[in-house]
């Protein structure tokens, strides 16, 4: 009986030896030392034995039994920790591979050229206003002195969406909606950036939608010499301190008088050259002393108030001061052409 103890406990060590599945191993837990195992099975004889001998047997059976558990549990130990080996193998990640770079955002060349000029007026005391983009006929042309009619009103095909409702055409209907919120009541400093929009077919120069500035300064004793220094501030800014302005007589309904301001060309300095068409001077912006007219309908004693406007146009500056060769880059989302403007 004995020697049969140790037979079943050396096959059982030697199965376990060389187990090397955890699932074999539990099923070889549950074969030897099992209810229905060998051990289990050698001891129903017991029975049978005197006392001593029935000591004898308990003692070597409870000693198989430990020596076979104390084996498994070993080999499952060392399973285990081959397990979790293999799976740190398999799922290892290499910190050390360099990365495959992110695709960063920056701010659109457009924008950039409109905070910047939003920086230098915000410098200079101004407030920035917004209006809306669908816009009434009321502000968008009558308050701005273009009563129904009037022949100007074509220098600015219009999107309308009803009769008296269209896309605003330029920046200049925020003018007349900040007057109106004054009260009649200056100082008024305000610049207006938005989008705005005409019946524009598009080409290299032209963009049924685009950008403008609006600037409005209305206090008492303005004159037109706050709108040259105010504009040459601007100029130098934004193309360099040894840039000149000009005025040339021009016409706005909503301004009088009223002027397009040039600054002297890039390129040559003012000599002359093919990109300012031998003028030594490129146009940048509408000017002009606010129209009284203008001034009286938002409200405004024209005779104590007066004040200048200024509209700028986004995409002219950001073509001049980054020598682009057509407007259509801003708005076809190019990232060849973006890219080239990442800050
Ligand atoms: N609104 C004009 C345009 O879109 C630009 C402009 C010119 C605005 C003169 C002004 C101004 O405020 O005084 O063509």
């Amino acid at each position: 009986m004995l020697e049969q103890l140790k037979l079943i406990k050396q096959n059982a060590i030697n199965e376990v030896e060389t187990c090397n599945d955890i699932k074999e191993l539990i099923e070889l837990r549950v074969k030897y030392l099992g209810k229905k195992g060998p051990i289990q099975e050698a001891m129903k004889s017991m029975k049978d034995l005197d006392i001593e001998e029935r000591k004898a047997l308990g003692l070597v059976s409870n000693e198989v039994k430990d020596a076979i558990s104390v084996a498994i549990d070993a080999k499952q130990g060392s399973l285990e920790a081959l397990e979790v080996e293999k799976k740190l193998q398999s799922e290892f990640i290499d910190v050390s591979l360099p990365a495959r770079g992110q695709n960063h955002g920056h701010t659109h060349l457009l924008n950039q050229v409109v905070e910047e000029i939003e920086d230098l007026f915000i410098g200079m005391g101004y407030d920035i206003a917004e209006g809306p983009e669908v816009e009434y006929d009321h502000y968008n042309f009558e308050m701005l002195n273009l009563p129904k009619g009037h022949p100007a009103r074509d220098m600015q095909d219009s999107f309308y969406i009803t009769e008296e409702l269209l896309l605003r055409t330029h920046t200049s209907p925020v003018q007349a909606r900040t007057m109106l919120k004054h009260e009649g009541k200056g100082p008024v400093k305000i610049i207006c950036p938005g989008k705005v929009y005409r019946r524009d077919d598009d080409d290299a120069t032209h963009s049924h939608q685009f950008m403008q500035i609006e600037g409005l300064v209305i206090g008492e004793n303005i004159t037109m010499s706050d709108l040259k220094g105010t504009l040459d501030v601007f100029a130098k800014k934004l193309f360099g301190e040894n840039r000149e302005i000009r005025f040339r007589p021009s016409f706005f309904p909503f301004t009088e008088p009223s002027v397009e301001v040039d600054v002297t060309c890039a390129k040559c300095k003012g000599e002359g050259c093919p990109m300012c068409k031998d003028s030594g001077y490129i146009e940048i912006l509408g000017a002009g002393m606010v129209h009284p007219n203008v001034l009286k309908m938002a409200g405004f004693d024209h005779n104590k108030y007066q004040g200048f406007a200024f509209g700028i146009g986004a995409e002219r500056i950001a073509i001049l001061k980054y020598g682009i060769d057509d407007i259509r880059q801003f708005y076809t989302n190019d990232m060849r052409f973006n890219k080239q403007f990442s800050k």
